[in-house]
């Protein structure tokens, strides 16, 4: 199956479940939580969607900026920015799969529920480690693995979950060191809890 799913379609209801607006905020928390964050760091956030983890990290960073292939996702993080006044958030439409990159280099990635819908991720992780400062971190949060009960519609969803190993591994494969994989938080849904990781790593 290699149908991608339609973000733009998705994008003016996404902020509208709570499920993901409740996610979003915890994984933001946990990398705050997990890294030393630094009002002298860059920071890009790759898959960005509408800003739901970009903005409230924004808070602690120098600056951020979201990244994401789908323009109407990011009209609405653009909306959200120039609502809130948010003066060091920025967007830049990129899709990372197709060699194209943005500008700048970053003291911190990350990236959350993104990742499941990338077919071939050390590729892309190799990419993000070149847009890093020698020294810098990545945060990847995704799903653990699961039996592909999470999604109703499974359009672009490449993977159901990894486990701690497999994210270790593509991270260590992309040349990243200091891995550490750690459940965060878990999604109650269809009376199911589905644990959510977050893998931190530096690049060397
Ligand atoms: C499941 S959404 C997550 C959005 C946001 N991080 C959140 O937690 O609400 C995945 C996002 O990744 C973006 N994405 C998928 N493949 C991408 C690629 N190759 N390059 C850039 N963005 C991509 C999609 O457009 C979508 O906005």
């Amino acid at each position: 199956m290699t149908e991608r799913r339609d973000f733009d379609a998705a994008a003016a209801a996404w902020d509208e479940e709570p499920r993901r607006v409740k996610l979003a905020g915890e994984i933001a928390a946990a990398i705050r939580d997990n890294l030393p964050l630094s009002r002298e760091w860059d920071a890009l956030d790759f898959g960005c969607g509408t800003g739901l983890v970009t903005l409230p990290l924004s808070q602690y960073l120098g600056s951020i900026v979201g990244l994401d292939s789908s323009q109407g996702m990011l009209e609405r993080l653009r909306g959200k920015i120039e609502a809130l006044g948010c003066l060091n958030v920025r967007t830049t439409l990129c899709n990372l799969e197709n060699g194209e990159l943005p500008s700048g280099r970053f003291h911190l990635i990350t990236s959350a529920m993104t990742l499941h819908h990338i077919p071939e991720i050390v590729p892309v992780l190799l990419t993000l480690r070149g847009l890093l400062h020698p020294g810098a971190w990545i945060a990847l949060a995704d799903l653990e693995s699961e039996e592909g009960n999470f999604h109703d519609d499974t359009t672009g969803v490449f993977h159901n979950g990894f486990s701690a190993e497999e994210l270790s591994n593509m991270l260590k494969k992309a040349g990243f060191s200091s891995i550490s994989v750690n459940v965060v938080t878990k999604i109650a849904r269809k009376d199911q809890l589905f644990p959510v990781l977050l893998a931190t790593a530096q690049s060397s």
